[in-house]
């Protein structure tokens, strides 16, 4: 199922909307994360940049196998080759894999969606225990240019609840500003739980 208000406008809008160096600064990604998982490559705004920093492999999934092509043909050009890509829905048949075996799951831009103790539960799956769930968002403000219905957008203190509730996440420092829209909060896979 493509989750809801997952849609996005045309590729060049949507990246003035984002100031990627920052966002990856702030959030910590940088080449002590391995191997990655990040679910919707969308255009790739987040994807090749990931790529690029960090030591091991992204694995990049999306439903839609145009956005997949897209992101692929930009890897390339950009001699980004530490990328996987799966056409998949991950909200369905989730991120597969071994659990524990990722450094990191990037939930960018998609808790806005019908379930996202579901998708927080299965990012934190998939993350070794002391890794982390990466999240960003719109910031809940109507005065963003883009982002869900504020009816359906979810504040940082809620997505920090829904990471408690799953019994494996816990939030990790305070919420971090990513001028000029966006916010984001770092998830951790508690190191208690380590052999659960
Ligand atoms: C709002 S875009 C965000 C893309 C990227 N994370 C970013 O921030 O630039 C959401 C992406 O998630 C994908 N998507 C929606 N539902 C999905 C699902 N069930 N499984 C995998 N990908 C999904 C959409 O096709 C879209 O590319």
């Amino acid at each position: 199922m493509k989750l809801r208000e997952s849609g996005m406008p045309e590729e060049a809008y949507w990246e003035t909307l984002f100031d990627v160096p920052l966002i990856l600064d702030r959030l910590g990604i940088d080449a002590r994360l391995e191997n990655v998982v990040e679910l919707g490559c969308g255009y790739g705004t987040f994807t090749i940049p990931v790529a690029r920093r960090i030591a091991g492999v992204l694995t990049t999934f999306d439903i839609d196998g145009g956005m997949i092509e897209r992101t692929r043909h930009r890897a390339a050009a950009a001699g980004a080759r530490n990328v996987l890509y799966v056409v998949r829905d991950v909200f369905a048949d989730g991120f597969g894999g071994e659990a524990g075996s990722k450094d990191a799951s990037l939930l960018f831009n998609i808790l806005q969606c019908e379930e996202p103790l579901r998708l927080l539960a299965e990012g934190a799956r998939v993350v070794r225990p002391g890794g982390a769930v990466l999240v960003i968002h719109w910031r809940y403000d109507p005065a963003t240019p883009r982002g869900p219905n504020l009816e359906i957008r979810p504040r940082p203190e809620q997505i920090a609840g829904w990471a408690e509730e799953t019994g494996l996440l816990e939030a990790e420092g305070p919420v971090i500003d990513l001028p000029p829209w966006h916010y984001g909060l770092r998830l951790q896979r508690g190191k208690s739980e380590a052999s659960a």
